[in-house]
């Protein structure tokens, strides 16, 4: 039978003795983490989220005690009380390596089944295996420590910005549909049978109205909720710190904005980043980097080759440019010596993955060069080229021609398979990085009309505003993101809070006065009664504590994470309900086997 905790009160964390401990007695409770066995004396790893401890039970002190130390298996729960003393064999290893408790008694609390995966840092259990049994998954130490680390980042987070003036006020998570981006998570209501609530994509429209309602200030730690495809840094839920100000424009968001990441890079990791961030347009960043989240850690920039090769005899560039493209190249420094045919190959594979048709190439060597194309060019075209990108011997000169995106696309994750090829991808530099002035609309050519790149409530600069008639794809808008590493860590915008300049702008992406006043009406309509200027961001909370704990995978900074069909694999969530559950909801469900 388990014992229980009568008359007993834990003193330490296992984690936490410490030499001033040393001849006291001490109560610590736990897992057994490990039993080993010498002679007559039993060892015991004891673990609770602060660390490991070693216990020792000694059959010459209480042979009893040791008989019942040898009932221990792993993961059973248990009380020790005893007396801290000090090691004759330092574990320099462990935290409290210097010490150990010698057993006087012994409460088993819990026993437990032989786990199916083992508590260890050093996995080699399957994810789904892990995330089917998370509870266990959960007490690894390196599990703890990433949600420690969580923790810490929301409680920095709530200070930091309560010390800002701002005010954490929680907004509805059963709202009404307003499908913009991503596809709705959908909650049938019971009341009114045929009509549902959505779950939040994010509180956006509340918080505006927060600001039209005069609170100036507002931040939430809010759960968010996103039925899209998943990918390891996208999950069906997540979580964004949002925050949304007034009487601002944008350099005002973006310093509170850096005042945070100072604060929690200094608290939690001991890194001191240097802000403000740089900041960099939309432009700059495609035409620079080919992304709009550029890792600026290493160079390979991007060089337009266009004006060169337009008129070559390379048929690939000139039809290329001739239907409205380009042709950019990247400068992999010290490849061409590097890398071989095969190699080149695979680089050619990855320009592929994402869109291009091939990627022509220089190797440059001491007085001559290799190439896929150059016998196509003039000696001159050639030479242009090679000073263009600053080639020196042992460089190798990567082109894609293809129209724009598929030049950015193609090449912007080129620079990024290089950077990994040569392993540049130093972990441990946090390079910060502001992209501003996105275009405030992208033309969608299966549904034929303009939609907003943000959201519609984004503000464009005041000077496009006169584009907004004749040219609106060369509108660009007050939004910004902020990106660590080449991962978009945040992003927001300064709104529209002029209700003539938001009508012309549902007009643009094809809604008319009716159907906005059906989606958003009831902001519309808040719009009318006074409204500060105001704009704001969300940082996505999953995405910063991932970068910060070098995880690669939002699922190791989350709980309870989905997996990629955005299933549960501990609950078996999604599940089907019963029929009375459906009845009540006024719902039939198509029979999921006729569905195939
Ligand atoms: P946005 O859609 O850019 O902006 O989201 C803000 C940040 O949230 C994080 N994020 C995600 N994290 C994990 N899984 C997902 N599926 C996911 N989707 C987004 C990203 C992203 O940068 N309301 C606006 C903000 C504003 O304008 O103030 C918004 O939601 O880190
Ligand atoms: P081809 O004329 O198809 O044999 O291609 C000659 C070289 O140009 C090969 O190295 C191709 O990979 C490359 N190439 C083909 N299409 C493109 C493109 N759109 N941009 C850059 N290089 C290309």
């Amino acid at each position: 039978m388990a014992e229980n905790l009568a008359g007993l009160k834990r003193t330490h964390m296992c984690g936490e003795v410490t030499g001033s401990d040393v001849g006291h007695e001490v109560v610590v409770m736990g897992w057994v983490q490990k039993r080993r066995e010498l002679g007559r004396l039993i060892f015991v790893d004891l673990r609770d989220r602060t660390g490991l401890l070693q216990i020792v039970f000694k059959s010459e002190l209480d042979s009893e005690l040791h008989n019942k130390a040898l009932q221990l298996r792993n993961e059973y729960v248990i009380a020790v009380r005893g007396v801290l003393q000090v090691r004759e064999d330092i574990n320099p290893n462990m935290k409290t390596g210097e010490w150990e408790v010698i057993a006087r008694e012994l409460r088993i609390l819990s026993r437990a089944e032989t786990p199916p995966i083992h508590i260890e840092d050093i996995v080699d259990t399957s994810e789904a295996t892990r995330l089917r049994y998370r509870f266990l998954d959960l007490r690894r130490p390196a599990m703890q420590k990433n949600l420690m680390l969580r923790h810490k980042v929301a409680k920095i987070a709530r200070d930091y910005f309560d010390e800002q003036g701002f005010l954490e006020i929680e907004t509805p998570v059963l709202i009404k549909s307003t499908p913009e981006g991503a596809r709705d998570y959908l909650v049938p209501s019971r009341v009114f049978p045929g009509r549902f609530f959505a779950l939040p994509q994010s509180p956006q429209l509340f918080k505006q109205i927060l600001m039209v309602s005069g609170f100036d200030r507002y931040m939430q730690i809010a759960k968010c909720f996103r039925d899209e495809d998943l990918r390891a840094d996208r999950q069906p839920e997540f979580t964004q710190i949002d925050l949304e100000m007034s009487f601002v424009d944008v350099p005002d968001v973006l310093t509170v904005c850096e005042g945070f990441i100072k604060r929690v890079f200094g608290e939690v990791l001991g890194v001191d980043v240097q802000i403000p961030f740089q900041r960099m347009t939309y432009a700059e960043a495609m035409e620079r980097f080919g992304s709009d989240k550029p890792d600026t850690r290493f160079g390979f920039e991007l060089t337009d080759v266009t004006e060169i090769v337009k008129n070559s005899g390379f048929k690939v560039f000139a039809d290329a440019v001739e239907r409205g493209g380009s042709v950019r190249a990247i400068n992999a420094k010290g490849c061409g010596a590097k890398f071989s045919r095969k190699e080149i190959d695979a680089l050619t594979e990855v320009t592929r993955t994402y869109g291009a048709k091939g990627m022509a190439w220089i190797a440059v060597e001491d007085g001559n060069l290799r190439s896929s194309f150059t016998k196509f060019l003039t000696e001159d075209e050639i030479n242009r080229i090679l000073d263009k990108v600053q080639a020196e011997p042992g460089d190798l000169v990567c082109f894609v021609a293809d129209a724009n995106e598929i030049v950015f696309e193609a090449l912007g994750h080129l620079r990024l398979e290089i950077a990994r090829k040569l392993d540049l991808l130093d972990e441990n530099k946090y390079n910060f990085l502001w992209v501003t002035e996105f275009p405030l609309f992208e033309y969608d050519s299966e549904e034929e009309r303009w939609v907003a790149i943000h959201h519609p409530f984004t503000s464009p600069m005041d000077e496009d505003i006169p584009l907004l008639e004749t040219d609106p794809g060369k509108v660009r808008s007050k939004s910004y993101d902020i990106v660590l590493n080449g991962v978009e860590l945040g992003g927001g915008s300064i709104r529209i809070h002029d209700q003539e300049l938001q009508r012309k702008l549902f007009k643009l992406i094809g809604l008319s006065d009716q159907e906005a006043q059906e989606r958003f009406g009831f902001l519309l309509e808040a719009f009318r009664y006074g409204t500060p200027p105001h704009g704001g961001l969300a940082f996505g909370l999953d995405r910063l504590v991932m970068l910060m704990v070098k995880c690669e995978s939002l699922r190791d900074v989350i709980a309870f994470p989905k997996v990629q069909n955005s299933s549960c694999l501990m609950t078996g969530a999604p599940d089907f309900v019963d029929e009375k559950q459906l009845k009540e909801l006024h719902i039939q469900t198509v029979d999921a086997e006729n569905e195939k």
